[in-house]
């Protein structure tokens, strides 16, 4: 149909909006289970900038320590720093498949978390290694020269993941495309939950158990 057509002109009412799309809205909700975890999710909006940032002191680890620390948040950032948008694009896929109100407001809920994700693997490398990315860092060490070469590979396959990511999306049902997502997320959560009982305080400790 013409965008220009003016329909309002010959109907009393608008026919039905093709779908998929996010429109009619509606706010039906069908799983408690559903509405205990985004309750969960509202009980405080933590935010990465607030931890202790000054109390670590990446100057009292070797070059070679800082490069390698960096590159352990750089593997991490693969996944954590592309997930807001993965999580965005799932988010418009809930309201397009007119899931239930508590669906769409979880994935919200780790849209949002995962942009916490993103934030601290990018304010932790910065911290390591005095520059904003990796890509365009200069290694100070053999490690580190390494480290940034797998790097430059690692967001070159990431790049081809959210290609196939994009083209999935509209091809697969949500719980087909996210079960192993979130089957991750609850992995890493029990590890970093694990390495942070390790530590004592500190910005390091804080950071894992985003
Ligand atoms: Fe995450």
């Amino acid at each position: 149909m013409a965008k220009d057509v003016k329909l309002a002109a010959s109907m009393a009412l608008p026919p039905a909006t093709p779908q998929p799309n996010v429109y009619p809205l509606s706010w039906h909700s069908h799983t408690a289970k559903l509405e205990e975890i985004w309750d969960s999710a509202q009980r405080e909006n933590w935010d990465p900038k607030k931890l202790p940032w000054d109390s670590f002191d990446a100057g009292r680890y070797s070059w070679e320590q800082r490069e390698a620390i960096a590159y352990w948040w750089t593997l991490l950032s693969v996944f954590d720093a592309s997930a807001p948008s993965v999580f965005a694009a799932a988010l418009i896929k809930t309201y397009e498949a007119h899931e239930e109100d508590p669906v769409r407001r979880c994935f919200f809920s780790v849209t949002r978390d995962e942009q916490n994700h993103e934030q601290i693997c990018g304010l932790a490398i910065t911290k390591l290694l005095g520059h904003p990315d990796q890509l365009t860092y200069q290694p100070k060490s053999e490690i580190g020269r390494k480290a940034s070469r797998n790097a430059h590979w690692l967001y070159h396959n990431g790049g081809r993941y959210w290609n196939g990511y994009k083209a999935a999306v509209p091809k697969y049902s949500l719980a087909v495309l996210f079960s192993s997502f979130l089957m991750g997320e609850i992995a890493a959560v029990t590890i970093f939950h694990q390495m942070d009982t390790s530590k004592t305080s500190g910005v390091e400790g804080r950071g894992l158990i985003l």
